[in-house]
């Protein structure tokens, strides 16, 4: 690993002078959608305000998998860029890799192990030392609605799964997409992953997607997920399949279905198309998650690369993504809330503000998970595991909710 030394200073000096060296700082992420997007231009706008140039690596496609790909290809070739959005248990394994800067002595001067949530600090470190900055915390496990449409229908907003079929049914009937989806392995992840926490609850999610417990992944509570999570499908609409997420996002906002399952970064949707929670649309918990949350948390790895003014660059986008200013700003547009702790929340608006409330509760609970959709509670190799199961499973009628569970025990044994 590459210790950042000399940058720190000029680092903490930043916030009112420019760095000695400045630097272009090449910068990758998925963050192409209009929330997203004008997210990471908060990011740029306050990085180039300490000097410095942004070189935008954005390579589209939500939950990042082709960015992921393009970056692996990057950096066999040698050509790491300054950051990436790298998060979860992956940051471990680009650490074993040892292409990783340590920012440690930013981190310490700053003071980030009492800044940060715990779950959080441990999350950015590679064998005990910072390489990592996070950007917020996502909540997962949402259910996204239109109120006006529900009324139309005379549907009741679900919170259990049988109150949600009950809904769809009505919703459907009345003419309408009940649930908008996009048809793509994450997407698909991501509504299987609030169904398991919510027919499951949180110790089931716990054993299937973090100890990978073979009873948890192929025995009857798995099956019972599966068959309701394929039930969801009815009531999609015929153009689900390949969606982009913020296509189904969109559909909620026009009125042209009701819910949409997805993390809090469609309300960066919701917010960039100028509707207000409450009003224009809904936020609740996923259907039988209502005392959990399943984290997911941003964040950008630093790569060992050669010359000060790399280094200079990467602490001061370091200490800029973790500066007050930007958290508030950014999470504003992103949907999520700051990843550090103890800041004003008055600007956000509801939605984050329970999510905020919830994930300081649900931390004391234990009812605080992991994201497997997105990468937060498995390796990469186990993660496409059950991609691959869940997403054959959903689109192929003729395959029963114990064969797929018992595949699905298969693929995660041979993942690992
Ligand atoms: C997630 C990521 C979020 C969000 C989403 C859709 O994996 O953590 O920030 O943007 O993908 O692209």
């Amino acid at each position: 690993m590459k210790i950042i030394k000399t940058a720190v200073s000029a680092a903490l000096a930043a916030a009112v002078s420019f760095s000695a060296q400045a630097a272009e700082v090449e910068v990758l992420h998925w963050w192409t959608s209009g929330g997203e997007a004008a997210s990471a231009a908060e990011l740029k706008r306050m990085l180039e305000e300490r000097g410095h140039t942004w070189k935008d690596f954005a390579v589209a496609g939500g939950g990042g998998e082709s960015a992921m790909t393009v970056l692996k290809t990057r950096v066999v070739s040698g050509n790491a860029p300054t950051a990436a959005q790298i998060k979860g248990p992956s940051i471990q394994e680009w650490g074993d890799e040892g292409v990783l800067a340590d920012i440690d002595e930013l981190a310490e001067a700053e003071g980030w192990d009492d800044l940060l949530p715990e779950v959080v600090a441990e999350a950015m470190k590679y064998d005990g030392h910072y390489v990592a900055v996070p950007v917020n915390v996502h909540r997962v496990n949402w259910l996204w609605s239109n109120p006006e449409v529900f009324e139309k229908a005379g549907a009741e907003l679900p919170t259990t799964w049988d109150e949600f079929f009950v809904a769809a049914d009505k919703i459907k009937a009345a003419g309408f997409t009940a649930l908008a989806h996009g048809g793509q392995p994450w997407q698909d992840a991501t509504t299987f992953e609030a169904v398991a926490l919510g027919v499951g609850g949180t110790d089931f999610y716990t054993k299937a997607f973090v100890d990978l417990d073979a009873d948890a992944l192929s025995g009857e509570t798995m099956v019972k997920v599966l068959e309701t999570y394929r039930k969801t499908r009815q009531y999609t609409d015929a153009g689900a399949p390949g969606r982009d997420w913020n296509l189904a996002t969109a559909m909620v906002i026009n009125g042209e279905a009701a819910m949409q399952i997805m993390g809090d970064w469609a309300k960066g949707e919701f917010t960039a198309a100028g509707k207000v929670p409450g009003k224009d649309y809904v936020c609740s918990a996923a259907p039988g998650t209502l005392d959990a949350f399943t984290f997911n948390i941003d964040s950008f790895v630093m790569f060992a690369l050669d010359g000060e003014d790399a280094s200079e660059g990467q602490a001061d986008l370091a200490s800029t993504i973790l500066s007050p200013a930007f958290q508030e700003v950014f999470n504003l547009n992103k949907g999520s809330i700051p990843a550090r702790l103890n800041l004003p929340m008055d600007k956000f608006d509801d939605c984050a503000k329970l999510s905020g409330a919830d994930f300081v509760a649900t931390a004391e609970t234990g009812k605080l998970v992991p994201s497997m959709a997105h990468g937060m509670s498995t390796f990469s190799s186990v993660q496409g595991a059950i991609f691959d199961v869940v997403t054959e499973f959903y689109n192929d009628e003729s395959i029963s909710a114990e064969a797929a569970a018992r595949k699905m025990l298969s693929a995660v044994q041979s993942a690992q």
